[in-house]
């Protein structure tokens, strides 16, 4: 897989989401489906989206131990997506226990990748609950690191890091980034943004893109822009 932008699925309902997608008449954005729209409506939504030729980042960060992240992983690959995720703090026998469960019965299976810190978790958060006392970008690159270690694809993480990611882990190491605005857009509660053109200067190999999009007065072209920029 290439660069590309995916489109974060931020939405509450079946309706609401195939609605959205109905604005889409030319293409069929890669989508990021999280655990709101997941929780609401079960798996079904994955197929339904997935038969209408999308492909699929499926977002719900798995965190277990690994026998059960292991059998959560071939249900999730069952559902034929392309991109999964779980969080890097479960370590590296939760993280080799999740590819063995998502590899099919062909050898094929969806990419997996880590988060490391989540980025509501800042320095002085993680030093005074989890009692982690090293530089929070340390600690990034760590568990990036035991991510690439453990046979992963790729991490999330911000543009402001897929450079440092790249030269630690690789530069076949996915870097999958939010935290994308548009020179002229609205931040909202993102706190570090770039443009779709600096996440490519960067590095960035996927740039997740919600609200710019979503909400959008014509979705499918604030799409078209963030293509053009970020791939050109
Ligand atoms: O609307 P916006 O472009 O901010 O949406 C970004 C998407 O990426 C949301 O689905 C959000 O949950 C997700 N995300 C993020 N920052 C992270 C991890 C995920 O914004 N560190």
């Amino acid at each position: 897989m290439g660069k590309d932008v995916i489109v974060a699925l931020d939405f509450d309902s079946k309706e609401k989401t195939l609605a959205f997608l109905d604005r889409f008449t030319e293409e069929k954005p890669f989508v990021k489906i999280g655990m709101e729209l997941f929780y609401a409506e079960g798996p079904s939504i994955v197929r339904e989206i997935r038969c209408r030729g999308h492909k699929i980042f499926l977002d719900l960060k798995l965190h277990d131990i690994p026998n059960t992240v292991k059998k959560a992983m071939a249900a999730l690959s069952a559902l034929d997506v392309d991109i999964v995720n779980l969080h890097a703090a479960g370590t590296a026998a939760m993280m080799t226990a999740a590819l063995e469960g998502l590899t099919r019965p062909d050898g094929t299976r969806p990419l997996l990748i880590a988060v490391t810190q989540l980025t509501s978790t800042d320095q002085e958060r993680m030093e005074r609950e989890l009692w982690i006392e090293r530089p929070l970008a340390e600690v990034v690159m760590h568990y990036a690191e035991n991510a690439a270690q453990a046979g992963l694809d790729g991490v999330v993480c911000s543009p402001l890091e897929a450079g440092a990611v790249h030269e630690r882990c690789g530069e076949n190491f996915l870097t999958v980034t939010p935290g994308v605005r548009f020179a002229d857009g609205d931040v909202g509660d993102q706190k570090r943004v770039t443009t779709p053109a600096k996440a490519k200067e960067l590095g960035s190999d996927y740039i997740v893109v919600g609200r710019p999009i979503t909400q959008a007065e014509d979705p499918a072209a604030a799409y078209r822009r963030c293509r053009e920029e970020f791939i050109g």
